[in-house]
């Protein structure tokens, strides 16, 4: 007999929008692991630090290392957390520059892929003006993106400990919890 799909083991990977250290956003995607429903393992992916940026010039030649080997990741997960600070309103400059270099690959890694997407910020709103320029651009990619719950984490500094890579509001954390059960049932589908 097959296995349950409802058990079925899954993996999820992070892609992760800052290159700050002591990234709140860093803090919350290592954060995750532990939040995570039975059955769940999470992996971060390469660092978007490590891609360089989109030229169709150097695509004609050969795809850089990182962008094929995170593609390839991509693919073979069950689902991709992507934990990104909003800039000026928007998806920061590096994690666009990778979901470009990622769109180009064959087949394409998002294609049908659940997706979750979770921002912070010092402000109110958490980042939503970000998210939904993520999910406007995950049309594109056909990523499969979870509706709810919205990870819009405001007013982050009284919420995480970024030195010490923690969440520490009991609230986020099972907000979090709640988004990463939806997505393992959403992958489970
Ligand atoms: C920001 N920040 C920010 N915050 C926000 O809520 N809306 C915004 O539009 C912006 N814009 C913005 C632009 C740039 C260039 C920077 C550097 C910062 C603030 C941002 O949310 C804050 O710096 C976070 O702490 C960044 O996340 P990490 O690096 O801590 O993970």
């Amino acid at each position: 007999m097959t296995q349950m799909n409802s058990s079925r083991p899954l993996r999820f990977v992070t892609l992760l929008g800052s290159l700050r250290r002591n990234s709140y956003h860093y803090a919350v995607a290592r954060s995750l692991a532990e939040l995570a429903p039975e059955g769940v393992t999470i992996d971060a992916l390469g660092s978007v630090a490590d891609i360089p940026h989109y030229d169709a010039d150097v695509q004609a030649e050969a795809f850089p290392p990182a962008v094929l080997e995170m593609a390839e990741r991509i693919r073979s997960a069950d689902g991709v957390i992507i934990v990104t600070p909003e800039y000026n309103y928007s998806v920061p400059g590096a994690l666009k520059n990778a979901l470009d270099w990622l769109s180009r690959t064959t087949p394409a890694p998002f294609a049908g892929k659940p997706v979750a997407i979770q921002t912070a910020s010092p402000g109110a709103i958490g980042g939503a003006r970000a998210q939904y320029h993520l999910r406007q651009v995950m049309v594109f990619l056909d990523g499969d993106v979870l509706n709810k719950p919205e990870i819009m984490i405001g007013n982050v500094s009284s919420k995480i400990d970024a030195e010490a890579q923690k969440i520490t509001d009991e609230s986020t954390k099972a907000l979090i919890a709640q988004q990463l059960a939806a997505l393992a049932a959403m992958a489970r589908r």
